[in-house]
């Protein structure tokens, strides 16, 4: 029997407030949501596509997120749920990063270029990574998203409210290309 795709969930875009909220840690009674979730998310981030997605960007206030680099073009999932950084480096490493909560808008931001994580995994089985690279800013940045803080919220006010800006124009532009259809 054929299992049928899960579906995609819209993403919010920014200011929606709800990217603002910080997300509630996962508890064992969430688990049947969780099932439910994780395939949805997972869907909506290849979809849209992108390599990371946490759960406030679908309007779900829970510690949950999924990433996918997609190394050498091979699916590579990763669930986290209340995912935790419990080390960084003193070492820096700027890399250009954008969300899907902010279409087509990209920044350079500095961040720790190592983390350790722990979480647990899809099973519920307690994990820790060490990462570097794309990954640590990944990791960083969906672990923002569950503090209810976007990449710009990184950059000068200067940067982020020309991202802002451009941002709210372009959704308009689009709201009015749909109306007019
Ligand atoms: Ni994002």
């Amino acid at each position: 029997m054929a299992s049928k795709p899960a579906e995609i969930l819209p993403i919010l875009i920014a200011p929606d407030p709800v990217l603002k909220a910080p997300a509630r840690p996962v508890a064992t009674e969430d688990n049947d949501a969780i099932r439910v979730l994780l395939p949805r998310m997972f869907a909506t981030m290849y979809r849209a596509p992108g390599i990371g997605l946490a759960a406030p960007q679908v309007g779900i206030g829970l510690r949950v997120a999924v990433i996918d680099l997609m190394p050498d073009e091979k699916p590579q999932p990763f669930a986290l749920i209340n995912p935790e950084i419990i080390a960084v480096s003193t070492e820096l490493a700027t890399r250009e990063e954008g969300c899907l909560s902010l279409p087509k808008q990209y920044a350079d931001v500095t961040r720790p270029a190592m983390v350790k994580v722990r979480y647990l995994d899809a099973h519920g089985a307690r994990q820790e990574i060490e990462a570097d690279g794309l990954l640590a800013t990944c990791l960083q940045h969906e672990i923002d998203h569950l503090n209810g803080v976007l990449f710009v919220d990184h950059i000068s006010a200067l940067k982020r409210n020309m991202i802002m800006r451009r941002l709210a124009k372009d959704m308009r532009v689009l709201r009015e290309e749909a109306a007019g259809r």
